[in-house]
C-alpha cells in the first residue's frame, strides 16, 4: 500500500513534532508527502500550513512567527493561523489586503505532540487514559525517522514470533521460538489483542521489570488503532504497568517518524526516565534493523505473506483486511507497485 496515495488515509491524526519544538518558530515537516509548516497560532494553539507561500512559493518555515502571525522570509508577508494573509508589509496602511489563503490542515496539541490530519477526520486523536492520571509518569522516548513503510511497524508491533529472534539480543529466548497464542477482538477503531508472553529478564532489565527472576512474564493488552496507532500495556508480576503508546506517521511512501510516549505507575527512584529511555532504545534498535530492511510497500501477495508463523488469530492479515474495507467504504482502491 503506497500510504501517500490513499486519500482516506489523509483523513486520519498523526503525531508530527514536540509541543515545545515550535515555541520558539516555526518548524518544518512532511506528512504523507505534504510539505506543512507548524507554528503556534495566536491562541497559542498549534496551526498548520503548506510550507509554500502565496506570493513567490518560498517556504514559510523558512520565517519567523510573531505574535501567533507567521512571516514569509522573502517579502515578508504575514499569515495568521488560518493560512489567511494579514499583512503585505509593502502596502500603506490604505491599501486593503488582498483575501488570499494558503492551505490550512487540522492541528491540535496531544501528549506533548503536534498532531495533524491533512483532510476531515475519520476519528479521533487516539485517547490515553493514563496521561496526566494520578501515579502515572509520561516519558517521551524517540521520534525517529525510520526507512520503512507504516504497516510494516504496525504488522510487527503484533508480530509475537519476533521476539526470539529479533529481540534476542534483549528479552528474547531464540530457544522458545513458537509464540503464545494472541487473542483478538475486532473493534470500530481496529482491534484488542491479548496474550501472555514469556521473557528473558538479564539483569540490565531488573529495573525495568521489577524483579530479578531470571525469566519473566508479560501480560499484553495490544490495542491496533487504524490506521497507524498502537498502544502496547505491559504488566508484569512486579505490578509494574509500561504502556507504550506508537504513532507511525507517514512521512512518504518510504519513511515513516515513528513516535513512541512511555507511560509507567512506578517512580523515578524504582527506575529511572534515562533507563527506560535506554532500554527501549536498544529493544527498538533491534527492530530498526530489520524492518528497515524489509520492503516497504507494505501489502505484498497474501499466499506468500500468511502469517503461517503465528498460531493463532492473525494480526497482520485482520490489518489488511480492515484497511481494504476502509478503503472501499471510502471509494477507494489500494494503490501499491508491488502486488505481486
Ligand atoms: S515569496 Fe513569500 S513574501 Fe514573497
Ligand atoms: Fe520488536
Amino acid at each position: 500500500m503506497l500510504t501517500t496515495k490513499q486519500k482516506t488515509l489523509r483523513r486520519f491524526w498523526y503525531a508530527t513534532v514536540r509541543v515545545d519544538s515550535i515555541a520558539s518558530g516555526p518548524k518544518a515537516f512532511t506528512l504523507m508527502g505534504e510539505n506543512i509548516v507548524l507554528f503556534l497560532g495566536k491562541d497559542g494553539k498549534p496551526a498548520a500550513l503548506e510550507d509554500r507561500c502565496c506570493h513567490r512559493t518560498a517556504k514559510l518555515s523558512k520565517g519567523w512567527v510573531d505574535n501567533g502571525e507567521i512571516t514569509c522570509g522573502y517579502h515578508g508577508w504575514t499569515y495568521d493561523g488560518t493560512g489567511k494573509l494579514a499583512r503585505i508589509p509593502q502596502f500603506s496602511v490604505e491599501t486593503p489586503t488582498p483575501n488570499y489563503k494558503v492551505k490550512s490542515f487540522h492541528a491540535a496539541e496531544r501528549f506533548g505532540y503536534v498532531w495533524v490530519c491533512l483532510d476531515e477526520p475519520l476519528a479521533p486523536i487516539i485517547d490515553v487514559e493514563e496521561d496526566g492520571a494520578e501515579g502515572w509518569r509520561r516519558i517521551f522516548q524517540f521520534y525517529d525517522v525510520w526507512h520503512t513503510a507504516p504497516l510494516r511497524l504496525m504488522e510487527n508491533s503484533f508480530d509475537n514470533s519476533h521476539f526470539s529472534f529479533v529481540h534476542k539480543g534483549t528479552f528474547g529466548n531464540l530457544n522458545a521460538p513458537k509464540p503464545e497464542r494472541y487473542d483478538i477482538e475486532e473493534t470500530d477503531y481496529g482491534f484488542f489483542a491479548t496474550t501472555v508472553v514469556k521473557i528473558l529478564n538479564p539483569p540490565i532489565a531488573y529495573e525495568v521489570t521489577g524483579t530479578t527472576d531470571p525469566e519473566t512474564v508479560r501480560t499484553m493488552r495490544n490495542h491496533w488503532y487504524m490506521p497507524f496507532c498502537r498502544r502496547l500495556d505491559i504488566e508484569y508480576p512486579s505490578g509494574i504497568r509500561h504502556v507504550i503508546i506508537n504513532c507511525a506517521t507517514p512521512i512518504d511512501d518510504e519513511n515513516i517518524q515513528l513516535v513512541q510516549l512511555l507511560y509507567r505507575n512506578d517512580t523515578e527512584e524504582q527506575c529511572s526516565t534515562q533507563k527506560l529511555i535506554d532500554w527501549d532504545a536498544a529493544v527498538i534498535a533491534e527492530d530498526r534493523e530489520i524492518l528497515e530492511s524489509t520492503s516497504p510497500d507494505a501489502i505484498l501477495d497474501v499466499a506468500r505473506k500468511i502469517e503461517f508463523h503465528m498460531p493463532s488469530d492473525r494480526p497482520g492479515m485482520i490489518m489488511r483486511k480492515r484497511l481494504l474495507e476502509l478503503l472501499k467504504e471510502n471509494g477507494e482502491e489500494e494503490v501499491t507497485k508491488a502486488y505481486a
